[in-house]
């Protein structure tokens, strides 16, 4: 069967997208583009598999809306049925919900609704969680709030600091990301 063609959005380092590349020969996805908004290091996972990567820059657009046209018409150019955000730190204009409806995903760092924005590991620590996790879901115009796909719960120890923390997150992102997409690029996703 063809793999769906996906594009994966990406500011950092880019440990996911490094994860959904390591997954894709035994998935139905096929990673087609990675676009990032700025030279994020995690453009050479992409580079190092011969996958095509972009940069659409933020300072390069007037505004949010024309920013968020010329990155759609990247994932247009590619043919991409889903979007992949992992670890994209800009918001999108409602353009991109509207030209990929129900078909964008993000990875937060916390159980959703718990802990939204973008300090979500040191927001749990903070508060004295105990426990906090990890949310895919579908993108919607409010941040963080869009219908939840899958979850995965993370104890967090007396001692942790954001980093231990957001390192045993991150086990389990690496390992729901992939399957996540997989399941939405067989049609398979239901909302949790
Ligand atoms: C992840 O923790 C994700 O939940 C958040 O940004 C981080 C990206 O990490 N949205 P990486 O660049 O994939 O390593």
């Amino acid at each position: 069967m063809a793999q769906v063609p996906i594009a994966v959005l990406i500011s950092g380092r880019g440990s996911n997208l490094r994860r959904i590349l390591e997954m894709e020969a035994d998935s139905a996805y096929r990673v087609a583009v990675v676009i990032a908004d700025r030279d994020a290091t995690g453009l050479e996972w992409a580079q190092k598999v011969q996958v095509p990567t972009r940069i659409v820059r933020w300072s390069d657009h007037p505004d949010r809306a024309s920013f968020t046209a010329a990155l759609c018409d990247e994932i247009d150019a590619f043919s991409c049925e889903f979007v992949v955000l992992a670890g994209f730190m800009r918001i999108l204009a409602p353009v991109a919900i509207e030209r990929f409806p129900s078909q964008i995903v993000n990875i937060h760092p916390s159980l959703l609704p718990a802990f939204p924005g973008a300090h979500a590991v040191e927001d749990a620590l903070e508060a004295g969680a105990t426990e906090t996790g990890v949310t895919v879901h579908l993108v919607v115009e409010d941040v963080d709030a869009g219908p939840i796909l899958a979850q995965r719960s993370v104890p967090i120890y007396p001692g942790d600091d954001a980093d231990l923390l957001h390192a045993r997150i991150q086990e389990q992102e690496h390992e729901l990301y992939p399957q996540v997409i997989n399941a939405l690029a067989t049609g398979k996703v239901e909302k949790a």
